[in-house]
């Protein structure tokens, strides 16, 4: 069958700066958060350490080195036709502590440049403005996300950039994966102070921590709602988004519990914040999770209404995985956090632990599009896996292909549905340091960087298989996976 996707739909891939750019003390730039977090693996846990720890391995800091190949990087992403290029601006490059009078100009400089790289190429710039990280002065002296003035440091932040970029970038994120405060930790997405040697990933479990995590969740709300009014009031063409980790959660059983439960963990994960950015008002759901938690947040009316005036004008997520709940305290759960719940006797998992469904994300474009009828973007998917580079410098990532394929089937599919679908960028499509595990094997790009976690490698670029492949995908405009 023949797949139809929109005339002008976006294509692409996608990247973050804490992941792909490195140079973490080049041109001004300050510490990040994500500067101050160790390798890992799937098995053993990235740590967070307060200083810096020589011979220690902090993989963010020299990452993909995509900062120093950004015009090699670029031309790589034209080569397959990009219309549409994600990727996240470093805080600290712009702000180096966050609490910074003025901004640094170097900083500036170099996504200018970029962007008007990307314009020399046709390629459109999505912007993340805060990905998994935060100048990590902060967290060490406000407390993260938690403290009220952050929501201030953040404004400053959005309306330097909406002032600069004006005219060069369009489409922007306020946050990456806001919803990830429930499932991964205070640390990396609401900057919250840990101790020393913690794993940097460690969902909150007791009611305390949940307290403070949706207290800084709160505050990126309202900052988020005060950047759209702000992109909106610079330049009425910004179209701003909210970006969600798309967690599609399926009940094991018909038994009525396991389906009430697989209901109240979508409507969680996924809505409590979808409907706060898109419908400028939190769900009704939310009192409920609240009172069994025993959560206090103060709404004032001041941020009551900046909710309603910064609804997002289009709803982005990411999509790599499903997983499944059950009522059943017999059944053994999986924590890993894309998959977090029990395992899908139907589906295959990755060396990874993470499912292959690219049903589950025609199901979830479904909801989503009855839910908010609003415009969709896939801003993140993709296939973690470990390539293989031969000595005569290929890599036949047939398996990232397949992958691939069968969630762009799934996207033509949902547009079939009805679902106003606007564009795809898939993750990592150049080969980058893994959030979850800080590792370089756990590869996701079109393009091979030569690099590996014993740090070993000159970031030499190389098209693996899967790159001629999405390049013929744009080129038909997805009529051919
Ligand atoms: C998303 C994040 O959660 O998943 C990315 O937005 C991340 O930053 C991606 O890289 C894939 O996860 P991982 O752990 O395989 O890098």
């Amino acid at each position: 069958m023949t797949n139809h996707f929109p005339k002008g739909f976006l294509w692409g891939g996608a990247v973050a700066a804490n992941q792909y750019e490195g140079a973490w003390q080049e041109a001004g730039k300050g510490e990040s958060t994500s500067d101050h977090m160790t390798g890992g693996t799937v098995d053993t846990p990235r740590r967070f350490t307060k200083t810096l720890i020589p011979g220690e391995y902090y993989p963010s800091q020299l990452a993909s080195d995509g900062y120093h190949h950004i015009e090699e990087d670029i031309k790589l992403m034209a080569g397959m036709g990009f219309s549409v290029y994600r990727l996240s601006i470093a805080w600290t490059r712009i702000f180096p502590n966050g609490d910074d009078a003025e901004p640094n100009l170097a900083g500036l400089d170099y996504y200018r440049h970029v962007f008007e790289l990307c314009h020399q190429y046709h390629i459109e710039p999505l912007v993340t403005i805060s990905h998994y990280e935060m100048p990590y002065h902060l967290t060490e002296a406000y407390g993260g996300w938690e403290n009220r003035q952050v929501i201030g440091f953040y404004e400053k932040y959005a309306n330097t950039l909406f002032s600069e970029y004006k005219g060069l970038v369009k489409y922007w994120l306020t946050f990456n994966e806001i919803n990830a405060g429930f499932f991964l930790g205070g640390y990396v997405s609401l900057g919250l102070p840990i101790a020393d040697q913690a794993a940097a990933f460690a969902p909150q479990t007791d009611d305390d921590s949940i307290q403070h995590a949706l207290l800084a969740l709160h505050n990126q709300f309202v900052a988020s709602a005060r950047a759209v009014q702000i992109g909106h009031k610079i330049d009425p063409a910004n179209q701003i988004g909210c970006m969600i980790a798309g967690q599609v959660k399926y009940p094991l059983t018909p038994d009525p519990k396991d389906v009430l439960l697989a209901q109240r963990s979508n409507e969680l994960i996924n809505f409590y914040c979808g409907d706060v950015q898109v419908r400028g008002a939190y769900p009704a759901f939310a009192k409920r999770y609240w009172d069994e938690h025993d959560v206090k947040l103060e709404i004032s009316d001041a941020d009551a209404a900046d909710l309603k005036a910064g609804c997002v004008d289009f709803y982005s997520f990411s999509y790599y995985s499903s997983s499944v709940e059950t009522a059943d305290p017999t059944k053994q759960r999986v924590d890993q956090n894309m998959s977090a719940g029990v395992k899908n006797p139907y589906l295959k998992y990755s060396d990874w632990g993470w499912a292959t469904d690219p049903d589950g994300l025609r199901w979830y474009l479904n909801e989503l599009n009855s839910r908010y009828q609003i415009p969709l973007m896939v801003v993140e998917n993709g296939l973690g896996a470990f390539d293989k580079l031969t000595d005569s410098d290929k890599v036949y990532d047939d398996y990232r292909i397949s992958y691939l394929s069968e969630h762009i089937d799934a996207m033509a599919g949902a547009i079939k549905d009805g679902v106003n679908l606007i564009g795809y960028t898939s993750w990592g499509w150049i080969d980058l340091v893994s959030a979850g595990t800080g590792q370089m094997a756990k590869r996701y790009g079109f393009v091979y960087v030569d690099r590996n976690d014993d740090q070993v490698g000159d970031f030499r670029r190389i098209p693996k298989k899967s790159y001629y492949w999405y390049k013929r995908v744009i080129a038909t405009n997805g009529e051919n996976t």
